[in-house]
Order: structure tokens, then sequence, then C-alpha cells
């Protein structure tokens, strides 16, 4: 999902919380260091004081902010035949378990209210008053997408997730949801993205724990299982892998193609779409720096420009554009195989015709998942690539250099798809790193650090209403 309000923040400065790592203090040392002349440099002091920290901290045994580094995996789960992808945190003192969506198109955690009564309807609800960490921080929090828009306070508390946890995260705990925002039993939302584009101007759990060095590598990768056209699949389907600080080698083959992110644009994680082929056929595309697109987990479907997404389909033999309820999609003859790939800078992937064949909405007419979503704005991307394509690939999200990466999917990724396994309950692991989040983005202008101003976001189309009633079991989500 892509925030429609994205709030211009200028990149969030990792200070660097900790020392050159402090040797074990020995008594030895700390004579040494009381004898020492006291005109030490600032950076003496620095040591001094990380050293008095430690010895107190062996003395006590008080688990240090960072544990140790680590890696973890979050199983998460297919809802309505790859509609959306959900994974589980836990919040609190002591810790209650609530899924929410994985989106890396946005930048914001929050979770529905006790208070909510509209659009939670049957959701796990956060209850504050019974977390002795929580801290009300009596500021509103609000967040539009593409498909409604979440509203509450912002609050801050312990959050875990795959065996991390970050002491004081914020996020917004939201009353008023939008009626087909949250489908049960997701109870919110975890953003992904970089703290840039973040409502709340917090920094995102995954971005606390990237800073701090709590991961083993500063990355974090999906696996996405395929469930569409399954005419038996459940509403919840073994949805694959989420990692934090590793990437899992047994899920792809071959090397991950990383393509960084253009400088200075760690907003959403955004690539130039630099190729897009239909069968053996190439559609004509803008120059790279102006055909950005949106790698985004949140969203269902892939949207782009409707003068590209409209040649894209006047290749497909029989395609028309939508009309009515169905304007900006376009019907194709169901019999098709549409083979539609798309290159990023680096190598061409491709979407199976499997997942490019929406649904059928006659027993010849099917309705393709590639549409018409013209966004304005400069610095804005022109794509949202979301689980459409991302099903096809490993596809690794990576802080330092910023970039995302794409692999082949492994035989034993592969097997997942469609095996109507049993769905994973909430797997939040035993916390192996914790850290504290900085003091919150130092950030008040509205430039990144490159002096770039980001457009505020246009609210963009819904999707519209008939759709998830032609897609009778299943819903499509466009959180833009
Ligand atoms: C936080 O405090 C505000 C009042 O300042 C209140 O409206 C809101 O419901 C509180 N939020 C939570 C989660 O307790
Ligand atoms: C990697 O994925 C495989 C296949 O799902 C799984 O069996 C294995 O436990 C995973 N490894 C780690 C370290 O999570
Ligand atoms: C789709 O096209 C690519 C080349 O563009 C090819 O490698 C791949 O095998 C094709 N897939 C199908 C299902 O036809």
């Amino acid at each position: 999902m892509i925030p429609s309000f994205a709030i211009a923040l200028i990149l969030a400065i990792a200070f660097d919380v900790h020392a050159a790592p402090s040797p074990h203090s020995s008594a030895g040392q700390t004579m040494h260091l009381t004898r020492r002349s006291p005109d030490r440099t600032p950076d003496e002091w620095a040591a001094w004081a990380q050293a008095q920290k430690e010895s107190l901290r062996t003395k006590y045994g008080a688990a240090p902010s960072v544990a140790r580094r680590g890696s973890g995996t979050n199983l998460i789960v297919n809802q309505n035949s790859d509609s959306a992808y959900y994974g589980s945190i836990a919040v609190g003192t002591p810790p209650v378990a609530f899924n929410v969506i994985l989106d890396t198109g946005s930048s914001d955690l929050w979770i529905a209210d006790r208070r909510c009564v509209t659009g939670c309807d049957g959701v796990a609800k956060f209850d504050s008053s019974q977390s002795s960490t929580f801290t009300n921080l009596t500021t509103s929090f609000s967040i539009k997408y593409g498909s409604g828009a979440a509203a509450g306070s912002l609050g801050q508390d312990v959050v875990q997730m795959a065996g991390f946890s970050v002491a004081n995260q914020k996020f917004g705990v939201c009353d008023e949801v939008s009626s087909n925002l949250l489908y049960s039993p997701v109870s919110g939302l975890m953003g992904l993205a970089f703290s840039t584009i973040s409502s709340s101007r917090s920094t995102p759990f995954w971005e606390a724990l990237v800073q701090n060095g709590a991961w083993d590598s500063p990355v974090m990768s999906f696996q996405l299982t395929r469930y569409i056209g399954e005419n038996n699949a459940n509403t919840l389907e073994p949805g694959g892998t989420f990692t934090m600080g590793f990437v899992n080698q047994s899920l792809y083959t071959g090397d991950i193609d990383f393509q960084d992110i253009p400088a200075n644009q760690e907003s959403y994680w955004l690539l130039p779409l630099t190729g897009l082929t239909v069968g053996n056929s190439a559609v004509a595309l803008p120059t790279a720096s102006s055909n950005l697109a949106a790698i985004d987990t949140g969203t269902t479907l892939v949207g782009g420009p409707s003068a590209i997404v409209s040649a894209l389909y006047a290749q497909i033999p029989g395609a028309v554009a939508g009309t009515g309820n169905y304007q900006d999609y376009y019907i194709y003859p169901c019999d098709t195989s549409v083979n539609v790939s798309m290159s990023f800078g680096g190598k061409s992937w491709s979407i199976s015709p499997q997942d490019f064949k929406l649904t059928p909405l006659t027993q010849t007419q099917c309705l393709g998942a590639i549409f018409n979503l013209d966004i304005s704005g400069t610095g804005s991307p022109a794509w949202i690539v979301g689980d459409t394509f991302l099903k096809n690939v490993y596809s690794v999200f990576r802080y330092n250099p910023p970039s995302v990466g794409f692999a082949e999917l492994s035989d034993t990724a592969k097997a997942m798809s469609n095996l109507r396994g049993t769905v994973p309950s909430p797997t939040l692991g035993a916390v192996s790193a914790e850290v504290t989040a900085n003091g919150g983005n130092t950030v008040s202008s509205t430039t990144n650090s490159a002096g770039r101003s980001i457009n505020h976001w246009a609210p963009l189309r819904l999707i519209p209403m008939a759709l998830s009633i032609a897609f009778a079991s299943s819903f499509v989500l466009v959180y833009l």
C-alpha cells in the first residue's frame, strides 16, 4: 500500500548510538582508565563512558540494547487467493499478537483500537490499557490509501516480530477505519518502506532494527505463494516467507539481481521500469528517470500509466478496454496465454499467465491484472508493482546500499504454491535482538537530504466497487 498523502520529510539520519565496541571491561582496564590524566579527548571520554556502562551492565546483568545481531523469519498468510499477505507481530507487555499486512509501499505501523466500531468487525483490537509499557503520545494519527483511510492516535510500545523487538516503537492506534480496509483476521498494517514517507514521522520498525545494527545483513525478503485460479482455495492459505536480517538460500536459485534505488530517492522502494514486453513484443517506455516503479507487497495488482498499459493490451489480440465498472481495466480472451515480462535495469522477470489472468468475467472473457493508474507529481512512481509480479520472484529489500533485488524462486519455494497446507499461526520467535528506536525523526522540512522536494500524493481513485463483486470470493487491494 502506498499512502495517498505521503508527508515529505527529510531522510532520517541514523545517529550511531553505539560507540566502537568496548572491550569487555576488566578491573585492570578500569584501573587503567581511572589512572589516566583527565585531559581526555571527547572520543576517549566516550570510550570511558561506554566502558563504565558495560561494566555496570555486566555487574547487574542487564541486557545490552542490542543483545546480538540476528535474523528472523515470519511465516505469512495468503488471504483471498493472493489478494493480500499478512504476518504476525506482538505488541505491549504482556505481548499480544496481531496480524498485519506486510507492506513495502508505506512506512507506518498501525493497528485497530479497542474503541474502533466501524471497519473493525471481527478483527482483534489493541487494548492499550492492558499494556504496562504503552505510552499515549497524545498526537493524532491518520493515513490514507487508495482503498481507504485509518485514523486515531499515536502511541508507543514494545513491538516484536520474527525474533526482533523494538522497545519504543511508535504506531497508530486507530479507532476510525474505513470499510473494506481491514479483512478479518487482519488488525492493521506494518509499513516496510523508508521513514521519509512515514505519515506519523516515526522510524519504521524495520528501519529501527537495521539502523541499530540488529540484523546480520541489512536485508529483508519475501517469497509469496500463488493460489489465484485455484478453485478450491481457502480464504486463508499459507502465504510464504518474510525474512529480516538474512535471505533464505533455500527459497531461490542463482544470484540475486540487485538494482539500486535512484540516488537520494529512498522513500518507496523505487526502481526504474526499463523494459516491458508482452509475448515477443516490446512496449515503448519513457526514460528510466520518469518511469519509476514502487515495488509494493501491499498492493494486489500492477498499475501503470494508461498510455503504456493500453499499448501493452494492444499487443494482445482481442483485448479491449473495460467500461463502466471495469473502467481502467482490460478484458481479453481467456484462452490467450499472456506472458508479460518486466525489467528494472537488469534481468527481465516474467509474470506467469496464471497471475495475469485475474478472473474470468464470462466463459470467454477474462480480466487482466495490469490496469491503468495515472499518478501525477514529480518524484512519484509511475508504476505500482504489486503481488501479481512479486509472486513470480524472490524479492529482497536491501537497506544498504539501498536497492531491490530479485532472484528466481527455487523449486522448494515454487512447491509452496497451491499446496493447501496448514495456515501458519503467529510466528513471533524468541527475541534475539532488541533495540531502542532513535528519538524520532529529526525532521521538519519538506525536502529530503538531497534538497529535492517530494510531492504530496494526490488522492487516487479507488478500485471500482463492482470489481469486488466480480471477484466473488476474492478482493483486490490497491492501496496507494
Ligand atoms: C490517547 O489519548 C487521547 C486523548 O489525548 C485519546 O483520545 C486516545 O483515545 C488515546 N489513545 C489510546 C490508544 O489510548
Ligand atoms: C529456509 O527455508 C526453508 C524452506 O522453507 C526452511 O525449511 C528453512 O528452515 C529456512 N531457513 C531458515 C534459516 O529460516
Ligand atoms: C515468457 O517469456 C519469457 C521471455 O520473455 C520466457 O523466458 C518465458 O519462458 C515465457 N513464459 C511462458 C510461460 O511462456
